[in-house]
């Protein structure tokens, strides 16, 4: 008996909202959720039906929050509970699910819990982080704390130095500080991680999206650890909150969805050849033709054989934590990237800010942890009026310096132009929902992918329905042989594609989608 899913997932286009920079309606420079709820019919207008909201706990900031200093309360610069709360009914109204970021490996060093772990004296949080025995002794394999308090013991950290490792324990202890997931601390931390999430879902949140979730158990190369803790999670979720849904930052599809994630990232470090893509000295979506899609397909066909075909991994238009799309493709190029981003499996995620081709913000000094990813992280631009609309503070006051260029696009422009790639984003989502094949779980076959050449070619299928998606960046005609005949065409950009004699020609800068 297949449990309760939350079915809306298979048809899900996410929109990625860092608060921060979106919408502040209080006029105090920064972002807030009042202005996320003022915009979520823009949301919809665009064709998105979800949103990820990075994370917007209390927090220090020394990293755009996901260094959280309380889960259980919402940083008040965003406001206050109530209007996250109110935010959930609000999207729900216009039938829009909302998934949080959930930070479970590590906290900020501000966080009580890490306050407490630090004393010399053993309390109920000194096994909640992961220590070693003696000041003098560094967590092997990870970056560490030390000389910061009277306890005498190393502290194992996740990323940055302000981000200390939570203790879910190691998957095969050798060393007498290394806890074995069953023991007390690890078991504490990880019930106290399900109280976090039966507190945001019981206000009304509909799943999480889960930072750096293959990593949580040490020592576990493999992820066995990990994948059996997201097992317990998933089973305390079957049984109180089905619905819940749940992405992963993990790049593993075959681990996490075994740990019982919905969907997983595709993500741009790593070997996912993601950046082979857009984000190269030659990426494959350039009119110059001379990027390889190659490696991608490759490493991509390799998971989605690894998950059982499933290949519920997500392909972002980009992140709060890599350059913007439009720093290395431009014009045309970015319709070409979106006809590609909004036909391949797995939930889309579209950045805020990617769907009008905004920019990344060059010689920025880092904001909040940003450092590079500061760029990309500018506030949005809604229209012509003061600050792109953005907010009503004084300009030195805004979050992030925005792009100050007199031709940034605006949300507003991009409406007013049919031609914009704002209206070819919700073309391309308008008929990714008409089609069950192209959606989250329509199966897929590459047709033509081959090294240092063009088009890229595969086909959508989902029972009777086959779908036929052809593109071409490159700014020359290109030919290839393909088993399939076209019948309707479903979308077009670019010129007409030519079917005969067994073979396709494709012009230059050109995007199908044809019925098979
Ligand atoms: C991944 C997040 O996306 C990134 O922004 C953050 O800095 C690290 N995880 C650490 O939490
Ligand atoms: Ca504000």
């Amino acid at each position: 008996m297949a449990a309760k899913q939350p079915l809306w997932l298979d048809n899900a286009i996410f929109y990625e909202i860092y608060p921060q920079s979106f919408k502040d309606t209080n006029a105090d420079g920064i972002g807030d959720f009042q202005g996320i709820i003022d915009k979520l019919d823009y949301i919809r207008e665009l064709g998105c039906n979800a949103l990820w909201i990075n994370p917007c706990f209390k927090s220090p900031f020394g990293d755009a929050g996901y260094d959280v200093a309380d889960y259980y309360t919402v940083a008040p610069r965003y406001g206050t509970n109530e209007d996250l709360k109110r935010l959930f009914a609000e999207a729900h109204r216009r039938d829009m699910h909302v998934l949080l970021d959930l930070v479970p490996g590590h906290t900020s060093v501000e966080h009580p819990w890490f306050k407490e772990s630090m004393k010399a004296e053993r309390n109920e949080y000194t096994d909640r982080y992961v220590w070693t025995d003696s000041v003098w002794e560094e967590p092997q394999g990870m970056g560490c704390l030390r000389g910061i308090s009277p306890r005498d013991g190393s502290c194992a950290i996740n990323f940055f130095s302000s981000q200390p490792a939570l203790n879910y324990g190691f998957l095969n202890p050798t060393l007498p500080w290394q806890q074995p997931m069953d023991a007390p601390g690890p078991r504490a931390t990880l019930e106290e991680l399900k109280n976090i999430m039966r507190f945001w879902l019981s206000m009304g949140c509909d799943g999480f999206r889960v930072d750096m979730a293959g990593s949580l158990v040490k020592h576990d190369p493999e992820g066995l650890g990990t994948i059996r803790l997201w097992q317990e999670v998933r089973a305390f979720l079957d049984a109180e909150f089905p619905m819940a849904a749940m992405v992963s930052e993990w790049g593993e599809p075959d681990k996490s969805l075994q740990g019982g994630f919905h969907m997983d990232f595709l993500l741009h470090f790593g070997p996912s050849h993601y950046n082979d893509l857009f984000r190269c000295e030659e990426p494959f979506f350039s009119e110059r033709g001379k990027g390889d899609v190659s490696a991608f397909v490759e490493k991509y066909l390799e998971n989605y054989e690894k998950s059982q075909r499933k290949g519920l991994i997500c392909i972002p238009s980009g992140n709060h934590d890599m350059d913007r799309l439009a720093r290395s493709i431009h014009g045309d190029n970015l319709k070409l990237a979106f006809a590609f981003l909004l036909s391949m499996p797995g939930a889309p995620f579209i950045y805020y800010g990617d769907e009008i081709g905004m920019r990344y913000v060059e010689n920025h000094v880092s904001v909040e942890g940003g450092y590079n990813r500061t760029g990309s992280r500018s506030p949005m631009q809604w229209d012509s009026t003061v600050n792109a609309g953005f907010s009503a503070a004084p300009k030195q006051k805004l979050y992030i310096r925005q792009d100050e260029s007199a031709d940034r696009p605006t949300a507003a422009a991009q409406m007013a132009d049919e031609n914009s790639l704002y209206h070819e984003i919700k073309r391309l989502i308008a008929i990714r929902q008409a089609h069950k094949a192209l959606q989250s779980k329509g199966e897929i076959e590459f047709v033509y992918a081959q090294k240092d050449a063009y088009p890229l070619a595969y086909v959508r299928t989902s029972g009777d329905e086959k779908i036929l998606v052809v593109i071409n960046p490159s700014a020359r005609e290109v030919a290839f042989n393909c088993a399939h005949a076209p019948k309707e065409t479903l979308y077009r950009f670019g010129s007409e594609i030519i079917f005969a004699a067994g073979k396709l020609t494709v012009p230059p800068q050109t995007a199908a989608y044809f019925s098979l």
